[in-house]
């Protein structure tokens, strides 16, 4: 089907009020099968309203957007953020990005982060289970999963335990600049008044931690600017903690709405692995991203003019029947292949190996500290919902004491 040319659904987005409660999986299960690339006049995500906006739903569109990134260019993901996050990553392209992300990817790759699963990650989690665990009852997201991703990017990026909730709180307010402006320039300089010290401190003694892997990557004699530095910082806790503690809930609804699957796991913890790949393909706690196009080109058979900006939905892109049998479905044996939910071509998440990491550690911890855990009959179904970030609002839960 050519795409736009469908008109009998309303593919458009819910207002923002409403973005956290939304359930639009149906809507991109039937742009796949009818409108596979939606054209929208009027809903241009750049500075030329008159531009149509496209959004693309299958996973081979998906991939040849995010893959040519000549013709599709992420400069989109800057011109919103820059004021507030400054030297952004994610919005730049070709050469100038591969040298940003060269300078900052070797802390992030899968070998290096291994060093933070004993020091870091599993503490964290022990701690905030310590907490909750002779309770017997507990709301999951609350008290464990929102708080767990935030505090490993702190320690790993060596700020001081006791300052965690300040730095959670200028990152809240610099994601929320583009809505409230002068609080959000604010928290940016605030942070950076207070990282200042610390990276100079870094400077003259490094201590292993990302600050001090910042101030001193070098590669071909190319170094990061402080500009880029504390571009880097200020991206660090939005694009990585609302993003793995909305996966971890979901991981953990899959396996407590499933008790077959939940004892399957409990009693053979190599298939944890599996329940958080599965999770991340069904239920992306990330389901679109935006390109603008640089040149005419055409999508799946739709023109696309210059200038246009595309929502490529990667939570769609996750679910396409062409790839999955039965996409829907929340399937343990699933057999792995490729999913969108770390996005793909240059930008695919730099965090991706931490991501999976957090989850394993943190599925393992819950399952072993809060024995018997199932859902509270008393407390409403827990649901994932929302547009362009999901996962569960609540995890009401009861376990056995300990
Ligand atoms: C389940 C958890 C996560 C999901 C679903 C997720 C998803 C994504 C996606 C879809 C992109 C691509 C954006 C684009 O193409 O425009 C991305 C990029 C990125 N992510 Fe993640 N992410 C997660 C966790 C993390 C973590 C833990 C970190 C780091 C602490 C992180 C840091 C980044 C960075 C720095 C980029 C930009 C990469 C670049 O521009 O080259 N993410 N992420």
């Amino acid at each position: 089907m050519i795409a736009g040319m469908d008109a009998e659904m309303d593919y458009s987005a819910p207002p923002y009020d409403q973005w956290d409660s939304a359930q639009p999986y149906g809507q991109w299960d039937h742009a796949r099968r009818h409108c596979p690339v939606i054209r929208e006049e009027g809903f241009s995500l750049t500075e030329d309203p008159a531009l149509p906006r496209f959004t693309v739903t299958t996973f081979d569109n998906a991939d040849q957007v995010l893959r040519d990134w000549r013709s599709f260019s992420a400069s989109i993901n800057g011109e919103v953020m820059r004021p507030y996050m400054g030297e952004l990553m994610l919005g730049l392209d070709g050469d100038e990005h591969r040298r940003y992300r060269n300078l900052v990817a070797y802390a992030f790759r899968r070998s290096t982060l291994e060093r933070w699963r004993g020091e870091l990650v599993e503490p964290v989690i022990e701690t905030l289970l310590d907490a909750i665990a002779p309770a017997g009852r507990a709301d999951l997201v609350d008290q464990v999963t929102s708080k767990f991703p935030v505090q490993v990017i702190c320690g790993i990026v060596g700020v001081p335990t006791t300052d965690h909730e300040q730095f959670n709180d200028w990152a809240m307010r610099i994601n929320y600049g583009p809505l409230y402006p002068e609080e959000g320039r604010a928290a940016s300089q605030a942070m950076r008044d207070y990282l200042e010290p610390l990276v100079e401190a870094r400077r003259t003694e490094p201590t292993g931690d990302l600050l001090s892997e910042l101030v001193h990557a070098e590669i071909d004699g190319a170094r990061l600017t402080d500009e880029k530095i504390y571009g880097f910082l200020r991206l660090l806790l939005p694009a990585g903690a609302e993003t793995t503690y909305r996966a971890f809930g979901s991981c953990l609804l899959a396996l407590l709405e499933r008790p077959e699957a939940m004892s399957r796991v409990l009693a053979d913890r190599s298939l944890v692995p599996a329940a958080v790949e599965e999770t991340l393909r069904w239920e992306t706690s990330v389901t679109m991203v935006a390109r603008v196009a640089t040149t005419d080109i055409e999508i799946g058979g739709c023109p696309v003019p210059a200038g246009s900006s595309v929502s490529i939905i990667n939570g769609s892109a996750s679910r396409d029947e062409a790839r999955w049998a039965d996409p829907a479905e929340w399937d343990l044996d699933r057999e792995p292949q490729q999913h969108m939910a770390f996005g793909t071509g240059p930008h695919q998440c730099l965090g991706m190996h931490l991501a999976r990491m957090e989850l394993e550690v943190g599925i393992n911890a819950v399952l072993d500290r809060l024995p018997n855990l199932r859902l509270d009959p008393g407390a409403d179904t827990p649901v994932i919902s929302g547009y362009a970030f999901r996962g569960p609002q609540e995890l009401p839960v009861l376990f056995d004491p300990s």
